[in-house]
């Protein structure tokens, strides 16, 4: 059935293809996961979390689209993907943070094994289309760490989880004047 929908005529691979799918698949989990997070932050009273993690699950569904847009004008099928498995409740703000932060090592691993096979199969222009992806990576490893030190150096008692709370809302400035990228959904 796929097979008769894309044109033989093309550079892009049926492997590559396939491949783009995952990451489609990826981005899409990963749009998923932080709605669910901005969702229990938000009955949880930790309303900056929240309104960051809203964002950053449209910024993964704007990731997620990119690649539609790049499979199917390179002659394949962007397919939507099924999600399953997003769990609902965490154990606190922290353990958040830190999912996140383990999350997004595994879709850097995901986009440079990517990078690594069109490159070994000379097909520069998805290599190329790529680097937008390894950039953002490390934009939001970045991002994640630094959610996470604002734990250890403000500390969780009293108004403390409050203040990190406040200081979530800052992060994405921080990235912006720290890196030469930044977190604006991908055009
Ligand atoms: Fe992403
Ligand atoms: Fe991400």
């Amino acid at each position: 059935m796929k097979k008769q929908m894309v044109t033989t005529k093309r550079s892009l691979t049926l492997e590559t293809e396939e491949r783009l799918n995952q990451q489609i698949l990826l981005e899409g989990k990963s749009s998923a996961y932080y709605l669910s997070m901005a969702s229990w932050c938000d009955t949880k009273g930790y309303s900056t979390s929240s309104d960051f993690l809203y964002r950053h699950s449209e910024e993964e569904r704007q990731h997620m689209l990119k690649l539609f847009g790049y499979v199917n004008d390179a002659g394949g099928h962007a397919l939507q993907p099924e999600i399953t498995g997003i769990p609902h409740d965490f154990k606190s703000l922290r353990e958040i943070f830190e999912l996140i932060l383990e999350h997004e090592i595994e879709v850097t691993k995901s986009i440079n094994e990517l990078v690594d096979h069109c490159f070994s199969i000379k097909d520069f222009t998805t290599f190329h289309f790529l680097q937008w992806y390894v950039i953002e990576q490390r934009e939001e490893e970045t991002l994640s760490r630094r959610a996470l030190e604002l734990f250890d150096i403000i500390g969780e008692d009293g108004v403390g989880l409050w203040t990190i709370d406040q200081e979530i809302g800052n992060l994405e400035n921080f990235i912006q004047k720290s890196g030469p990228g930044n977190m604006d959904a991908p055009n």
